[in-house]
């Protein structure tokens, strides 16, 4: 394994491998797999799971991790190609990108959607500059429409949970005060598919996800067995869910309009889980969500405390896959590769 940017990326049998090998490292640790490792994080935007977990991930393998978040005791960075840099980022990501790298065995960048043109989000026009500037071996800790650590975890929660294969799960949209970007959404979709599932985008009119993301999931779909479909009725989706995993996200209709989303999203309070959402779902039916979420807006107080509630093992599932991730990437390579 090169680099960690897409389960697309990996046959579904290395992500299998991958997963076991996140179960291994469970039972027996190796704290000193990646003694003397060094990995650099950079976060342009803020973490608790991902950055916390990801330095534990590399401690628990006796490596080291230094954390960049540009504009807070660091050079704020511009990303964009060609433009005189007369605001304030002191720094270009074609400088930065390469120094950091040249510091350590393996760099892992958050970059979150710009969220102003929906076409550069979906093409991940920011990500691929980066990446493309990066010469170790990098892990995605979420881009403009993916998050493929996140939906690993949830992949290997499902797992331990021993949902079947061949289950209902449905992604649902949930109500935030604005528009969050696609990426978990995206990425749990195309998770779930390429797992086997029976996938149900329930969204309210105006909220369909973009073609390019229900297309990639349904590929996904045809390769494992499973199936994707979209409705926004409510009732009909949840009938036999084993699973709701809820997320906010924006309305592609009104990409970077702050304006017009809000007016969308006028009169969708009731895209709240709660309990009665799982009148008529699987009686075992889980409810997922990625973290960080807001209590009463998303879901409901009783919901995120109940019995159905997996938002904390998916959490904590986050270190034990990226272990896997960080042993698999770094364990093999010899110390000093650039290419
Ligand atoms: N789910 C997730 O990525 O959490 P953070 O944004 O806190 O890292």
């Amino acid at each position: 394994m090169k680099n960690f940017l897409d389960l697309a990326d990996m046959p579904r049998d290395e992500i299998v491998d991958l997963l076991a090998l996140a179960d291994r490292l469970r039972e027996r640790p190796e704290p000193a797999a990646l003694q003397g490792r060094v990995l650099g994080l950079l976060f342009f935007n803020p973490s608790l799971r991902t950055r916390a977990s990801m330095q534990v991930a590399m401690a628990r393998l006796g490596g080291e991790s230094f954390v960049i978040t540009p504009g807070s005791g660091s050079w704020q960075l511009e990303t964009r190609l060609g433009v005189a840099m007369t605001g304030s980022a002191a720094e270009h990501i074609r400088e930065a990108i390469p120094v950091l790298d040249s510091y350590c065995d393996a760099l892992g960048v958050r970059a979150f959607a710009e969220g102003r043109d929906l076409s550069d989000d979906l093409s991940e026009r920011s990500f691929t500059n980066i990446a493309s500037l990066c010469r170790r071996p990098l892990i995605n800790l979420e881009s403009a429409v993916n998050h493929p650590c996140q939906v690993l975890a949830d992949w290997k929660t499902l797992d331990d949970l021993k949902v079947p294969r061949r289950s209902r799960f449905v992604l649902s949209w949930v109500n935030h005060p604005r528009a969050l970007p696609l990426a978990v959404p995206a990425a749990a979709a195309h998770m779930a598919a390429l797992r086997g599932m029976d996938v149900v985008v329930l969204r309210p009119p105006g909220f369909a996800l973009p073609d390019a993301i229900m297309e990639k999931a349904r590929r996904a779909a045809a390769l494992s067995g499973g199936s994707v479909s979209e409705t926004d009725d409510r009732d009909a989706a949840l009938a036999g869910a084993h699973v709701v995993y809820a997320k906010e996200w924006g309305s592609p209709e009104h990409y970077g309009d702050a304006e017009l989303e809000a007016r969308a999203r006028g009169g969708l309070g009731d895209w709240m889980v709660r309990d009665s959402w799982f009148q008529k779902t699987d009686p075992d039916c889980h409810l997922m969500h990625c973290l960080p979420v807001r209590r009463n807006v998303a879901i409901a107080d009783d919901v995120l405390d109940g019995p159905r509630s997996r938002v904390l093992s998916q959490a904590h599932n986050r270190l034990v896959v990226q272990t896997a991730i960080l042993y698999r990437l770094l364990g093999g390579a010899p110390a000093g590769r650039l290419h």
